[in-house]
């Protein structure tokens, strides 16, 4: 599902920072990846280029197949939105649109019709629990609930690919440990491939893979200790 070859990332500024500094690594369909490190290692940065939302400085970067470096900005956007779907620690929900609104977002990006659309959030809602509150407004939602409406949204298109930036991070441990048995049964029915950054030690083990980053390097790479499998 991903291949990353030497992959080096820079930033220019005043001084060059190295975000990564020569990653070499693949995931397979399928697997559920957890990526941990200290702040500053380089972990949002890989997975902003395992998603396409960023190009390596050097290196190759494929997914499924596809070498996002060589495409343009369009191709690219175009390969995410029915490959990589994304959810975040802070949700990134529209506050102004409604629950099945927020859900429905990337469909009607994608041209879905309106009646196949609807269906589809519906079917979503319902696979996250959340049914019932698919009239509410985001803020009338508890925050393991906010997190429920992003991952119904990152299902809704189907996706292979799910991408997690400290999915659990804002919640208490009892909303966290929901969230991750979320992932984890959307993995077991999907088969949907989950790379997640995480600085929680159970968030990990809910993975069948730990990679370790210092520096901008993978430090270590092997089963996620107390690991699901
Ligand atoms: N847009 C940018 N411009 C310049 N430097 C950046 C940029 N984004 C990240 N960096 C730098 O790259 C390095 C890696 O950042 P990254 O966000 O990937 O770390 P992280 O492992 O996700 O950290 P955290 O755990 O704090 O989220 C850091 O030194 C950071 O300051
Ligand atoms: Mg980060």
């Amino acid at each position: 599902m991903l291949q990353l070859c030497d992959v080096v990332k820079s930033y220019d500024g005043k001084s060059t920072v190295t975000a990564l500094a020569g990653i070499t690594l693949s995931i397979g369909a399928g697997e559920m990846v957890a990526i941990m490190g200290p702040s500053g290692s380089g972990k949002s940065t890989l997975l902003n280029l395992m998603g396409g939302l960023d190009v390596p400085t050097s290196g190759e970067v494929l997914v499924a197949g596809t070498d996002l470096a060589r495409q343009s900005e369009k191709e690219r956007s175009l390969f995410r939105r029915s490959h990589v779907s994304y959810i975040f620690q802070a949700y990134h929900l529209m506050p102004t649109l409604r629950v099945r609104q927020n859900v429905a977002l990337p469909l009607r990006l994608a041209g879905v019709p309106a009646r196949e659309a609807d269906a589809r959030v519906e079917r979503v809602l319902a696979e996250v629990g959340l049914d019932h509150r698919a009239d509410h407004l985001p803020d009338e939602l508890s925050g393991g609930e906010r997190q429920r409406v992003a991952i119904a949204r990152a299902l809704v298109t189907d996706a292979p690919l799910l991408l997690a930036d400290e999915p659990t991070g804002n919640l208490d441990s009892a909303r966290g440990k929901e969230i991750l048995a979320l992932l984890r049964s959307i993995h077991g029915r999907r088969g949907t491939t989950i790379v997640m950054v995480t600085h929680d030690r159970e968030a990990a083990s809910a993975c069948d893979r730990l990679i370790r980053l210092r520096d901008g390097r993978v430090e270590d790479d092997g089963a996620a200790p107390g690991g699901a499998r």
